[in-house]
């Protein structure tokens, strides 16, 4: 409200003054992007290759690709072992079988296995073996700080030497084979330094995103047993300071009381944000990484392991309160990222690739360390927030270092785009400004004057809405932008950068909607850049369903076609394969290299979750319709899982976390639409008797969620609920919880079976409240 007042409050004080009639045709015709027509179905929309770039690319056509993909389904053995022998070192090859594998928990226990009996290294591979073929001096590493101006390189060589030392030290502090190593790091190059490093002597990282709580972090602690965490004293991320270091001695604290207690925390010193002597410290446990690491020697023998020794855990939210502990595989998780990240982003060895997931998700690790140090790609680390010091930031780090393939989530998309159309008020002044040979400065210095305000802040609010026209007397005149409807569309914010660099772009995380696809491909590739929408997962350890850019026609907002090896299938409620254009629920049948092997400890949960609800195949948990081209269109989860801008929260999860609250008795959590973040999480809570709704309720139950799993899991709405809807047998009807998050309340179906009726009514009443 105050940013409304504000500018009309200037419209107001100039009411008199109306624009000079050129500058009002100047407006119209400045440069529109025009986004093309909306076809008349999205199945319809088909953006073709460009013939240059198909020409170059590995899987140059459609008959390319099916003619691989029928040898990779016809043969898997046959397929995936000429890529492991000829692509990878093994020590020694795996034994008669390539693969085994049961998928049908009707026969036996479920198990997967690949290149068994194989002996490798993952890191090995990463470093070693490039370095050998003539890599050593190639950049391995670009790293860009949270602050522009900050920044650093490794080569492959300057690598392996950092991932000795540390492999090195952390054997020395008795780290074998097979331990486990906590990380809760952010995106420093000690992040992959370390997961390469625990892959050097065969232990296993448990990689925990540094958004995660204290109490989420003991949790992980608790269920791997650690003998080391490293962590370090603190992050930037945008303007702020997180203390990482602190939510590592709270962990450390909670999970000592639940009977594991760690020997060993080793903190890096990350400077640009904390000097360590304001770091809280723990003598005898707590060791500087600057301290001891540098001093252990550069090489290191490496542990070679079986090909089914697990590499990591990564744990991911499912449909229970409980985190699951994904376990992969060494082998087959290798060949499997590699030949997808080459395959999917056409990677060529010039290229600099760069993809925003953060290391403490599965993205990062297939697609930021393993999949392209894999290939010898060299990789760019961003630190920060992608809107910091401005929603520009991505594109100039991608014209610093000439990105080439930029690989990212839908929801920064979605807040780059709309960022970008605001900014497009701010070009309208500048452009009108220059026209007058006024340089910015100058302009800057007449919005403060008129704005009345030397506070950054309302400069650039007011920028944002308002238009400044000069005549030629230099006098000058105000106008809200949203009397111009027909305003410039430049987005500036992106175009003020080159970005000629980028050849390739990809999405992930969750469905692209078709719109922040073509403005992506647009705007953001120029028209140029074909776009990789690849789904996956955590448990699939790489791309599953994915366009090859260059061999086929693309649909905005379509996954495309499986990946070499992979069989989806879509079948109905029954577990019935369903043909043709259908919709239904998305299974794979048959193995790949890259699937999870277990769910760590928890092998019954992992047959019950994924094996059970459709006998003979896996579940993956989301939706997924096959047009008449035999296109695939993600649909979303169909379990009780939510997708926040790509990341995976169990409603479950979020619901623990809020009836712990003394005053929450009941919630419900359900996810909703969000502009921005996909879905938005809302819950329905019910307080204990006796207690009334306040603001400070609200806060504090969502502050309850923030401190148990991380901030990222934070309710967008709490909905007070005097009780839930629930059938007779006490089951709350989700169904009608989310028709009422979506205001959709002419579909609220059968509500008869309810236990109580009323309730629906008293929910729609309190909706805005
Ligand atoms: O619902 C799908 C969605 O993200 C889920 C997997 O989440 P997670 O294990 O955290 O891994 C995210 C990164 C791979 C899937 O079940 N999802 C992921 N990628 C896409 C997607 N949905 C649609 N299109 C995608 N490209």
């Amino acid at each position: 409200a105050s940013l409304n007042n504000h500018s009309h409050h200037f419209r107001h004080a100039d009411s008199t003054a109306s624009p000079p009639s050129s500058a009002v045709a100047k407006i119209s015709h400045l440069k529109a992007v025009v986004l093309g027509d909306a076809p008349a179905s999205e199945e319809d929309d088909v953006v073709l290759p460009s013939h240059d770039f198909s020409r170059q690319a590995l899987v140059p056509s459609q008959q390319k690709y099916l003619e691989m993909y029928k040898a990779s389904i016809e043969n898997p053995a046959g397929f995936w072992s000429g890529i492991a022998s000829s692509e990878f070192y093994w020590k020694q090859r795996w034994g008669d079988q390539v693969y085994s594998e049961n998928l049908d928990v009707r026969r036996g226990n479920i198990k997967i296995e690949w290149f068994k009996g194989g002996i490798t290294n993952v890191c090995y591979n990463c470093l070693d073996r490039n370095i050998d073929a003539g890599l050593a001096d190639k950049i391995a590493l670009y790293w860009e700080s949270n602050e522009p101006g900050f920044d650093a390189t490794l080569t492959y060589s300057q690598l392996l030497q950092r991932v000795c030392q540390l492999a090195n030290y952390l054997k020395s502090v008795g780290v074998r084979k097979g331990d486990a190593v906590v990380v809760y790091l952010p995106m420093l190059m000690e992040l992959p330094i370390t997961m390469l490093a625990c892959a050097r002597i065969g232990a296993v990282h448990s990689v925990v995103f540094a958004g995660f709580s204290s109490e989420s972090l003991a949790q992980r602690i608790v269920d791997c047993k650690p003998k080391v965490v490293i962590t370090c004293n603190s992050v930037k991320r945008g303007p702020k300071t997180v203390f990482l270091k602190d939510i590592v001695d709270a962990a450390l604290i909670d999970s000592a009381n639940k009977g594991i207690s760690v020997d060993v925390c080793l903190t890096y010193e990350n400077q640009l944000a904390l000097k360590r002597e304001k770091t809280k410290w723990k003598e005898g446990r707590d060791i500087w990484w600057e301290d001891v690491v540098p001093k252990y020697p550069t090489s290191c023998d490496v542990e070679w392991v079986d090909a089914e020794d697990p590499l990591f855990l990564l744990y991911t939210s499912g449909s229970t309160g409980k985190p699951k502990g994904v376990l992969h595989t060494t082998g087959g998780y290798m060949v499997y990222t590699a030949t997808t990240f080459k395959y999917a982003f056409d990677y060529k060895d010039s290229d600099v690739y760069w993809c925003t997931a953060d290391c403490g998700w599965i993205t990062g690790h297939s697609y930021v360390t393993y999949g392209p140090m894999l290939n010898g790609a060299t990789v760019l680390l961003y630190e920060g927030a992608p809107s910091y010091p401005d929603p520009g930031r991505c594109w100039d780090i991608v014209d610093k270092y000439k990105v080439t393939i930029f690989y990212t989530a839908p929801t920064l998309v979605r807040s780059l785009m709309r960022d970008g159309d605001e900014a497009s008020y701010f070009s309208n002044l500048v452009y009108l400004g220059s026209n007058l040979l006024l340089s910015s400065i100058s302009i800057q210095y007449c919005c403060l004057k008129l704005s009345g305000s030397n506070k950054e802040r309302n400069l650039f609010e007011f920028c944002k809405h308002s238009v400044i026209f000069f005549d030629s007397g230099m006098k000058v005149y105000l106008h809200d932008l949203r009397d111009y409807p027909l305003a410039c569309k430049d987005h500036l914010y992106v175009t003020r950068y080159s970005r000629k660099s980028l050849r390739v772009l990809g999405s992930v995380g969750e469905p692209i909607n078709p719109s922040a696809w073509r403005w992506f491909f647009n705007v953001v590739g120029g028209s140029r850049c074909p776009i990789s929408d690849t789904w996956w997962q955590t448990e699939t350890g790489g791309f599953m369903i994915t366009p090859l850019p260059g061999a086929w026609p693309q649909k905005p907002g379509s996954a495309t076609f499986p990946f070499f090896g992979v069989q989806p299938v879509i079948v109905d409620e029954k577990g019935a394969e369903l043909d043709g254009e259908c919709s239904g629920y998305l299974c794979v049948k048959s193995s790949w290299p890259g699937a999870f092997r277990t769910l760590y400890g928890d092998h019954e949960r992992y047959e019950t979750t994924y094996f059970k609800p459709f006998p003979g195949y896996y579940f993956t948990g989301d939706g997924c319709s096959r047009d008449k081209d035999g296109y695939h269109w993600l649909t979303g989860r169909v379990d009780d899982v939510i997708n926040v801008s790509g990341h995976r929260i169990g409603t479950a999860e979020v619901e623990s976390a809020l009836v712990s609250h003394p005053q929450c008795a009941e919630a419900a959590v359900v996810g909703v639409e969000h502009q921005v973040k996909g879905q938005g999480i809302y819950a329905f809570v019910t307080p204990v008797e006796g207690i009334s709704y306040s603001e400070e309720l609200r806060k504090s139950l969502i502050l309850t969620v923030r401190t148990q799993i991380g901030a990222f899991a934070a309710p967008d709405k709490i909905h007070w609920a005097p009780a839930l809807p629930k059938t007779r047998s006490g089951k709350i009807m989700r169904r009608i919880l989310r028709k009422i998050a979506a205001r959709q309340l002419d579909e609220l179906g059968d509500t008869s079976t309810l236990a109580d009726p009323g309730v629906v009514d008293q929910l729609i009443k309190l909706a805005d409240t």
